[in-house]
């Protein structure tokens, strides 16, 4: 195995005398043996590590920055309850991920309400619960806004969802800040938006928000997109004197998935976000607003690791070996849906040279159930656990129960202990809610 694989790992990954990869102390070959496989294991401290270091770049730089963490990534109650107690904000873009959020005792008023069609019955959940912030996606939900303002008798802090038009090098699927997304309005649109909002005086609005996109390896589409929105702002200042006090740059910053990505350093991010912003509101002669960001992925990703058990290995010669495994896209959808890359190390052979190119495939019905393509492996024989890097964010809150699938436990490691946070489906869950 290469020595630098381990960097792909969460912070504490080593390999033990006995060649096992271990994560936060603990053996993941006896993880597997212990929980079962397919298992998510996360890493309590690379979580909270990653927590902290948001807060410390970003405010140790401009004090008035909140971290929402993106609950999309993985939310569940014990996640809950890590980033409430490091104190950050949360984003929820639904009326479930508010449930899970609030049933772990996490304070509403730290919750911002995300998300383009928000049901009235979800708005309605969020005002009863005491939401802090919404996050306004279109004209039609300042309207519902104001209405349950005034039925609730009290306004959450608004902001508006604005599309700079600027375009983030990531794919396709997963780029949001152009303009014809259906995320947000146009900044024409917005112009009217805040108008009408400003006429709803049982609104508060208080700023705008944008979010460009995910896996973004580069600083310059936050740039761009603060450029544009404090021209943006200026002008409207000069036409209807609405003060930006809050601005919202989303989350979006990458991670390496593989030996091959080029991910930031978070302090370069903060560096290029806070700089831009404050000269821009400068020039522009406005105060600089609070500045809110929403990282998911490069929170929890790299604190993932997905264990599967080798299963049957077919070769067909001269063309390829396929290794194949106990789970795949059903727990891990995103090589199917986005051609993402993964490494995989064979984590009970560590110190045993990578000595054969394999693809790793998954067991569902679908040709294109492949986790890892062409990948250099130790020699693995039915049984051997495979481990597969930055698999904490958006696998688990993306599986399904497709072809059957149980769906795996999630296993919380810390400080060498371990505990199941979310337990593995049996096939009675598979028809737990059939009523016929
Ligand atoms: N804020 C908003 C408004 C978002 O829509 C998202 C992600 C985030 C923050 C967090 O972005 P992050 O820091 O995690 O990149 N399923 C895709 C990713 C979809 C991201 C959707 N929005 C994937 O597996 O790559």
């Amino acid at each position: 195995m290469k020595e630098e694989l381990l960097h792909l790992f969460p912070e504490g990954a080593a390999v033990n005398a006995k060649g096992h990869l271990e994560i936060a102390g603990c053996d993941t070959v006896a993880l597997a043996g212990e929980y079962g496989t397919p298992l998510y294991v996360l890493d309590e401290s690379h979580i909270r590590n990653k927590c902290r270091q948001y807060v410390s770049e970003f405010t140790g730089r401009f004090a008035d920055t909140r971290v929402a963490y993106a609950s999309k990534a993985c939310l569940n109650k014990a996640v809950a309850r890590v980033i409430r107690e490091e104190g950050l904000e949360l984003d929820v873009v639904s009326g479930g991920e508010l449930a899970i959020a609030l049933s772990a005792g996490f304070p509403a008023a730290r919750v911002y309400f995300h998300g383009n069609n928000k049901s009235p019955e979800e708005m309605r959940y969020a005002f009863e619960n005491g939401v802090g912030y919404i996050v306004a996606d279109n004209l039609m939900e300042l309207e519902l806004l104001q209405q349950l303002a005034v039925e609730f008798g009290y306004s959450p802090e608004v902001l508006i969802r604005v599309t700079p038009g600027v375009e983030a090098h990531t794919h396709q699927h997963i780029t949001t800040g152009y303009t014809g997304s259906k995320f947000g309005l146009p900044l024409g649109d917005a112009a009217g938006a805040i108008k009408k909002a400003r006429k709803l005086v049982n609104l508060k609005l208080v700023g705008l928000h944008c979010h460009l996109g995910s896996q973004i390896n580069e600083t310059r589409p936050y740039e761009e997109a603060l450029g544009v929105l404090i021209d943006f702002s200026r002008e409207v200042y000069d036409k209807e004197g609405f003060e930006l006090k809050k601005l919202s740059i989303g989350g979006g910053f990458g991670v390496n998935y593989t030996l091959q990505d080029r991910a930031l350093p978070v302090s370069v991010y903060a560096d290029t976000i806070i700089n831009t912003l404050t000269s821009a509101c400068n020039r522009a002669g406005l105060s600089t607003p609070g500045l809110i960001i929403e990282p998911g992925r490069s929170i929890i990703g790299p604190a993932g690791v997905t264990l599967y058990r080798v299963g049957m290995i077919k070769e067909i010669q001269g063309l390829i070996k396929y290794v194949t495994v106990d789970g795949g896209m059903a727990d891990n959808i995103r090589p199917a849906l986005y051609d993402a890359s993964y490494a995989a190390v064979a984590a009970g052979k560590m110190y045993e040279p990578a000595s054969e190119k394999v693809t790793i495939a998954g067991k569902y019905c679908e040709s294109g159930d492949i986790l890892v393509k062409d990948v250099s492996l130790a020699s693995v024989t039915m049984g051997d656990i495979v481990a597969i890097p930055v698999t904490g964010a958006y696998c688990l809150p993306m599986a399904s129960n497709y072809n059957g699938a149980p769906k795996p436990a999630v296993v919380m490691v810390n400080c060498g202990g371990s505990r199941v946070i979310c337990r593995r489906e049996e096939y009675s869950d598979l028809v737990r809610l059939d009523v016929g």
